[in-house]
């Protein structure tokens, strides 16, 4: 069987990329709609970009009222924008959020309509021409055909997903993920190796895809527990970056499979970063899957040097699901009752939340489909 393989068109990636890209940037537009979020601007980040933009003699508007978890009216307000102040290209500077509300606001410029309609929509018309600069490492949306957006009147999280959401122009320069605080980085880098493992385990895996997701585990198991503990070390920085770009490559071509359907329902309706509601279910949901999926966690096993000689295939994909474990452990993952999630508001929530996750088609990727039963049950066992 053949597989279309997508990635952007241009990736400028290390330290000094922003700079670098200034001439494929000035190919752009004239007028750019740069969709941020307010501590981007504290952190100067934005200042780097509008630097580089008055150089090129490039004008442009901020847009920055995203938040976490971005929803129909964040874009709203963006389109507004951008519509009325003559903008004809766009750049997402930050994390997942405020890229993916890049991305939303392009697709209906060139779509039209109402975003919250685009859920599981084909896209006709491509965005105008974008560039992603991600801030963390990450949800590898700039190199993803995703956008992940909260429909605030059916409290669900809407995923879009085209060829025509593949940005333009990524920038991936490690220094901008310097400043991400403990947290955001652990949570992050647990979203790109679910990113990766759910790409390897899926059943719309292939070769080309599995390169990109084993590249990306290998990197993750070594590096993401040292910027989580010296987030000032650049090289290893520069590895969670690469890594996270390979990881949205490799689930962008295959796909993510049940953490993420049943991790936006969690975000939708609790509010947790989208990093941590995966690390809290990625090894519960790991467990569940591994009898369907032995041969490839054992891999995965010998690829990151857990495999010992006499193993058999199964206790090879156990030691995987162990040392991802352990990993979230010594990144102090929460619980939901530690996070403050209350029992009783959880578990009154389970059943939409396991019909959204099955509506989503993500958990659909998996080898063996669960059932809706199957993820009532992977989300009682958060609490044990
Ligand atoms: N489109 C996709 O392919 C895709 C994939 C995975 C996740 N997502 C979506 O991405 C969103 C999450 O994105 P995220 O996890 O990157 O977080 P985020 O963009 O929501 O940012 C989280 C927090 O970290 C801060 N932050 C970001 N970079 C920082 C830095 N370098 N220094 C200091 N603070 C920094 C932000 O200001 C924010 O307060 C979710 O909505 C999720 O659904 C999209
Ligand atoms: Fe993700």
């Amino acid at each position: 069987m053949a597989n279309i393989f997508l990635t952007p068109k241009y990736i400028c990636m290390g330290e000094g990329a922003l700079g670098m890209s200034k001439n494929h940037m000035k190919k752009l537009g004239t007028k750019a709609l740069i969709v941020t979020d307010p501590s981007m601007i504290k952190l100067n980040n934005v200042r780097k970009l509008t630097d580089v933009l008055d150089e090129i003699e490039i004008d442009y508007e901020i847009f920055s009222d995203v938040n976490c978890e971005p929803t129909n009216h964040m874009v709203d307000a963006g389109l507004t924008l951008y519509r009325s102040t003559g903008c004809n290209f766009l750049v997402g500077i930050g994390g997942g959020s405020p890229l993916d509300t890049m991305k939303a606001i392009g697709a209906v410029v060139g779509n039209g309509g109402d975003i919250c309609e685009y859920m599981g929509r084909e896209l006709t018309n491509p965005m105008p021409p974008n560039v992603c600069i991600p801030t963390t490492a990450g949800t590898g949306t700039e190199a993803s055909k995703a956008s992940v957006i909260t429909n605030t009147k059916s409290n669900v999280k809407m995923l879009l997903n085209d060829p025509n959401l593949m940005t333009d122009l990524a920038i991936v320069d490690p220094e901008f993920t310097l400043t991400a605080p403990p947290s955001v980085t652990a949570a992050t880098g647990i979203d790109a190796l679910t990113h990766a493992i759910e790409a390897y385990i899926s059943k719309k895996s292939f070769l080309l895809s599995d390169t990109y997701a084993v590249s990306a585990i290998k990197r993750i198991f070594s590096n993401l527990y040292e910027v989580y503990i010296n987030g000032q070390n650049i090289h290893a920085r520069n590895q969670m970056a690469v890594a996270s770009l390979e990881a949205g490559i490799s689930f962008t071509n295959s796909s993510v499979t049940l953490v993420h359907g049943m991790s936006r329902p969690i975000g939708a309706l609790f509010h947790i970063p989208h990093g941590l509601s995966n690390a809290m279910l990625l090894c519960k949901c790991l467990e569940f899957v591994t009898p369907c999926v032995v041969d490839r966690l054992s891999n995965l096993a010998r690829e990151i040097g857990v495999y010992q000689v006499g193993m058999s295939d199964m206790e090879a994909a156990r030691a995987f699901v162990e040392e991802a474990k352990k990993l979230c452990k010594k990144l102090n993952i929460q619980t939901l009752a530690e996070y403050g999630i209350d029992r009783n508001e959880f578990f009154s929530a389970i059943d939409k939340m396991a019909t959204d996750a099955l509506a989503s088609g993500s958990p659909g990727n998996t080898r063996i489909p669960p059932t809706k039963e199957d993820l009532i049950g992977i989300y009682k066992s958060l609490w044990e």
